[in-house]
């Protein structure tokens, strides 16, 4: 039976589990994914007596996701250019460690709204962790002028230097002018989520088929999503990236390729409604 996992510090809230023991039902195969918690000074053991405990591979989260890139022998490009890495599985007896977070945020946007990628612009809210993520994605896909907006404005330029050509770094309060010529609005910071404070923006004088996206997805419509909506644009909401990245993980360790259904969306929708009700 193969035995896969999701790490992290603290775990309990992950929706991995539910997510990949649903495909292992669905696709009937014999194998198991659970959440397993290891403090920080933990890890390095942890990732070093996998293979002699069984595991065929897992995920890694907060806080673990820079040490599990350092861990590694072996790294595919996204995590090289991320600088981290959420995918460990084994390969010719070596530990290998990618990162699907970009993956699963263009993995989404090409399921909700097609043409998301046509006019290569974009304005990236914040340069933390995530936003390197979705930084990696745009450039992928060819986008040639990317303006990040930052609180704090030196992480912002170390991500743009980091990116080269066609990256920008600006300060936070250039947004509303920065707005007006963008196709592509991406929230990477954690403002919006239940409990923090939430990320104000007026959108009116945006381009009406701007489309603007949240990697936040608790609540599913975050304000932001929500004021983007009530301006007439198109929103596509976190959860979708949340699914999409779990699949490159799933083949790796299960080898079948899963499917992002409604199914699984309403599955995890349910079990993050129950959880708001206790
Ligand atoms: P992650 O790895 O999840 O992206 P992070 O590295 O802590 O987390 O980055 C969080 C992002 O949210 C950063 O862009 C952060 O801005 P700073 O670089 O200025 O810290 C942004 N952020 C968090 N709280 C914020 C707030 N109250 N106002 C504006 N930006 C905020």
């Amino acid at each position: 039976m193969h035995k896969a996992f999701v790490t992290g510090y603290p775990i309990k809230h992950s929706r991995s589990p539910l997510i990949h023991g649903h495909w292992l039902k669905k696709y009937e195969l014999e194998g198991s994914y659970g959440a397993i918690e290891v403090v920080p000074e933990d890890f390095s053991d942890f990732v070093s007596t996998l293979q002699q405990n069984g595991y065929v591979g897992g995920n890694v989260t907060i806080p673990h996701k820079e040490v599990a890139f350092s861990l590694c022998q072996k790294r595919d490009s996204a995590a090289e250019e991320i600088g981290a890495v959420n995918t460990l599985w084994f390969e010719e007896g070596q530990l290998r460690g990618g990162n699907t977070d970009a993956y699963g945020f263009v993995a989404n946007l090409d399921a909700s709204a097609s043409d998301w990628d046509k006019q290569k612009s974009a304005l990236v809210l914040g340069a933390g962790g995530a936003s390197r993520a979705i930084l990696y994605a745009l450039k992928q896909r060819g986008f040639t002028d990317v303006r990040i907006v930052n609180r704090t404005l030196t992480r912002a330029k170390e991500l743009a230097g980091h990116f080269g050509s066609g990256i920008t770094a600006h300060e936070w309060a250039a947004t509303p002018e920065l707005l007006q010529d963008t196709s592509l609005i991406v929230n990477t910071t954690s403002l919006g989520m239940e409990g923090k404070e939430s990320l104000s923006i007026d959108f009116s004088g945006v381009k009406p088929n701007a489309l603007v996206t949240d990697i936040v997805y608790v609540p599913l419509e975050t304000p932001l999503l929500k004021a983007a909506r009530l301006a007439g644009l198109k929103t596509v909401d976190g959860l979708g990236m949340l699914l999409h990245q779990a699949v490159p993980g799933f083949e790796h360790w299960f080898g079948v390729r899963p499917e992002v259904t409604s199914e699984l969306r309403d599955l995890v929708l349910a079990d993050m409604n129950g959880g708001q009700q206790k």
